[in-house]
């Protein structure tokens, strides 16, 4: 089968692919619009790759490779991650250019040794250091844990385009095109959120790193290894949903997550929103957590900045679904949230004493709670909606500060 090359620019193939197929990222994550891995090549005096793609694709690959190449070799492949989604083609690719040469880090190149066994054919480079392939210059920007050790971002100087790893990705595939201004754009936002979270999420000082290091370059095009390549005026809102979400700032609103058996803590979670709602704030999203998926809850918990979370208690401890739950935002280490907490119980509580230890752990700032035993009480009801106008309070005083 023959293929029409995708261009970003002149002499700048996209040489990804999109995966329809695959259920969960990470074996973890749900992947409901697909998810792309992106892969780029430069045709210039030299033909240089930059990362490749996941290894069940390397066929598709290699034949866009040598359609784009126009039948050269690849002089280079620079990996800029080694995470299998980008480097599992490599030995395919090795088997199909023996002469290429593996652009990388001295930690990179102990991760191909470990991982795939290769042990030459490296061109180790230094933060800094550039390769000239003709025309065009291309530097290296060392950006570790945005989201591995050995990450680093490739600039190409010469048409201004970021070669971006992870950073400013997203989940879902490229439909029919590649570039921002021929996509219809509307699923990648959300999907940016829910990338970023799941997978960047730990990693938000090491991401604001990366900004400072970046900082002096002119971008024209941002070509990550997920989602579109983004240019124009897309560029500076992706930069800024980034830098919002590794700052921790939330955006105004309340994410309120709730676990319930029989209706009792639902029926408090009802009221909270209620509350949220009468205290003057639209934003309010309400996760059931036996129903929503924990990555899309997480989603919603670095998109806004306040977090009210209920549950009944359960053999004496957390409801183990809400339990669950805690343990993943404390893996990402999710900062700043204006937090509020409710429980019910039926004969002895403890979600708030719970909740209360989880919250003073992550350094939130715990605005208020409530407990009701058994079914839901007028004045509790009361407490419920007031907790919901003091989360609103205490997030407009955060967002003026
Ligand atoms: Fe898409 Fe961290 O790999």
């Amino acid at each position: 089968m023959n293929f029409n090359p995708y261009q970003i620019a002149d002499g700048v193939f996209y040489v990804g692919v999109n995966d329809r197929q695959k259920a969960l990222f990470e074996n973890m994550i749900p992947l409901p619009n697909g998810v792309s891995y992106n892969s780029y090549l430069i045709v210039d005096e030299k033909v240089v790759l930059i990362d490749t793609v996941e290894a069940g694709y390397s066929e598709q690959f290699l034949r866009q490779i040598k359609e784009a190449a126009g039948g050269r070799p690849v002089d280079y492949v620079i990996i800029d991650h080694m995470e299998s989604d980008h480097s599992s083609s490599l030995s395919a690719l090795i088997r199909e250019f023996p002469e290429i040469r593996i652009v990388g880090n001295s930690k990179t190149i102990g991760m191909i040794e470990g991982y795939y066994g290769i042990t030459e054919g490296f061109y180790e480079v230094a933060d800094g250091d550039t390769l000239a392939i003709g025309k065009r210059l291309l530097q290296f920007y060392f950006t570790p844990m945005v989201h591995w050790p050995e990450v680093m971002m490739t600039y190409n100087v010469t048409d201004k385009i970021l070669f971006s790893a992870d950073a400013f990705g997203c989940f879902g595939t490229l439909d029919g095109a590649v570039m921002d201004v021929q996509l219809l754009l509307d699923k990648y936002w959300n999907e940016m959120y829910r990338y970023y979270a799941n997978i960047i999420g730990k990693y938000g000082s090491a991401v604001q790193q990366a900004f400072k290091k970046l900082s002096n370059l002119s971008i024209e095009m941002i070509a990550s290894t997920h989602g579109p390549v983004w240019t124009g005026e897309r560029l500076s809102k992706v930069m800024g949903i980034y830098d919002q979400l590794s700052r921790y700032e939330g955006q105004e609103g309340v994410v309120v997550v709730y676990g319930s058996m029989y209706g009792h803590t639902e029926a408090m979670a009802e009221a909270v929103a209620r509350g949220v709602i009468e205290g003057g704030m639209t934003n309010v999203v309400l996760h059931d957590v036996s129903k929503s998926h924990p990555a899309d809850i997480l989603a919603d918990i670095f998109k806004y900045s306040g977090l009210v979370i209920g549950a009944p208690t359960y053999c004496n401890g957390l409801y183990p679904e809400i339990a669950a739950l805690l343990d993943k935002i404390a893996v990402r280490s999710v900062k700043n949230r204006v937090f509020g907490a409710f429980g019910s119980f039926t004969w002895a509580g403890t979600t708030i004493k719970n909740l209360s230890a989880f919250a003073e752990k992550m350094g939130w700032n715990l605005v208020g709670t409530v407990e009701q035993k058994q079914a839901l009480s007028a004045e509790n009801y009361k407490a419920l909606l007031e907790l919901g106008k003091s989360m609103c309070l205490s997030i407009k005083q955060l967002t003026k500060n």
